[in-house]
């Protein structure tokens, strides 16, 4: 499959909106029932979206193939001050459609992503992810992520 990846501007908004949605109904029906599907596509989304295509602090990559979005990528940089790492990219989110799978999308996403924290100085990346997500852990491993910390949560 050709496809290139470049920067997002807000006119692909939509486009990541939906993706993104997608991305919320698979975490929802399969890894994490306390994600909202609805989300994404709701006005706090779209402006949660916009803004990281818009920020500094962040950044959003689309992969694209015969002029149509198939995949993104959400990161942006995040600091924890008792930490002596000064900062983080935070991979926020990253969906490639089914069909367009395993074949080089996820990895240049990654890579656009990776480029974007070398320039700032950042080395150390992260992200938080469904432990049930086997398939995105083996992408994540592959990336060169490795497991660090876990996120516990209880129901009182
Ligand atoms: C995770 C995801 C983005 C990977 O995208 P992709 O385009 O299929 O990834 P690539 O084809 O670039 O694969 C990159 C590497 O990861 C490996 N990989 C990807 N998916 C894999 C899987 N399901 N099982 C095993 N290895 C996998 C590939 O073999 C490849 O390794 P290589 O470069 O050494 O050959 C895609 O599967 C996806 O959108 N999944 C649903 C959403 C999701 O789980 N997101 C992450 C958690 S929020």
């Amino acid at each position: 499959m050709k496809f290139s990846v470049r920067p997002a501007t807000v006119k692909d908004l939509e486009d990541i909106a939906l993706l993104c949605r997608d991305l919320c109904v698979l975490e929802a029906g399969s890894f994490d029932p306390t994600v909202n599907p609805d989300w994404p596509l709701s006005e706090s989304g779209r402006r949660y979206l916009s803004n990281r295509i818009e920020s500094d602090d962040a950044c959003t990559f689309v992969a694209v193939s015969q002029g149509k979005i198939f995949g993104y990528i959400i990161g942006a940089v995040t600091r924890e001050e008792y930490k002596t790492i000064p900062a983080y990219g935070e991979l926020v989110s990253i969906f490639v459609r089914e069909q367009c799978r395993m074949s080089g999308a996820g990895r240049a996403l990654f890579n656009a992503f990776a480029g974007w924290c070398r320039k700032r100085g950042i080395s150390r990346f992260r992200t938080i992810a469904s432990l049930a997500n086997k398939a995105g852990m083996e992408f994540y491993k592959n990336m060169g992520f490795r497991e660090w910390e876990y996120i516990l949560e209880g129901d009182f």
